[in-house]
């Protein structure tokens, strides 16, 4: 990679028919990321696909070189532990959860670790990030919500921004080598303004799924970033 940017397109706005052919074509489009939304009609109202979906799009997240795509799996389920250890068993490689979610996030993380997984804390719109007080250490990602989740296709809430720069400095203050993933209403025209506040990588779904030529949308997007 030229930039330290990544791009991870969400598919919970792809062809859900067509989930394979779509990951292939979203990485051949220039995706970096595959990003994967569990919900469990129970943390968040939505339903949408578990372990077993991972397992199947799993072999589809190459390069055309054979070169692994990181699969980016988002938990929005309550309880954690047992669904994030199914997902590790089938092929996640960054697993994040919602720490509202879990009793005991310090144990969640562990868990995810304890499986050769790279773990990710998930801060809602009206959350605190007070838990990386305490966890900051432990975790290779952390993803701010820029919507309420549950769905895809929401308008960007404007004072995740200002999380998202407390955030920045909370990683650069620890050291470690600890990715800004920021998820919902990204398109090409916002994306800019959300690097600035110190976020390097980007969920986007209807913005690349809603169009019919997905490597234009990050092509677009790359060059908003090197603007
Ligand atoms: C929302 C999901 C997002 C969603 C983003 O709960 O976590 O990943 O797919 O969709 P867009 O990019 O359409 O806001
Ligand atoms: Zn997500």
């Amino acid at each position: 990679m030229s930039t330290p940017y990544r791009i991870a397109p969400s598919i919970l706005s792809a062809d859900f028919a067509r989930l394979g052919e779509e990951v292939r074509n979203v990485i051949a489009a220039g995706a970096d990321w595959i990003h994967f939304d569990v919900m469990d009609n129970h943390y968040v109202p939505n339903l949408t696909f578990g372990p077993m979906v991972c397992s199947a799009l799993k072999p589809h997240a190459k390069r055309a070189d054979g070169t692994p795509v990181p699969v980016d799996v988002h938990l929005m389920v309550e309880p954690v532990d047992a669904l994030a250890e199914a997902f590790a068993g089938a092929g996640a490689d960054y697993i994040s959860f919602h720490p509202d979610a879990s009793p005991h996030a310090h144990r969640s993380v562990q868990a995810i670790k304890a499986r050769g997984c790279k773990a990710g804390l998930v801060f809602n719109p009206a959350a605190p990030l007070d838990v990386l007080d305490w966890l900051v250490d432990d975790i290779d990602l952390v993803l701010i919500m820029s919507v309420n989740p549950g769905f895809g296709g929401q308008g960007f809430i404007d004072s995740s921004l200002r999380k998202i720069e407390q955030a920045r400095k909370r990683i650069d203050a620890c050291g470690k080598d600890i990715r800004l993933e920021v998820d919902g209403g990204i398109k090409g025209d916002n994306i800019a303004r959300v690097a600035s506040a110190g976020a390097d990588t980007f969920v986007a779904g209807s913005a690349i799924f809603g169009k019919p030529d997905y490597k234009a949308v990050i092509d677009g997007m790359r060059a908003a970033l090197a603007r």
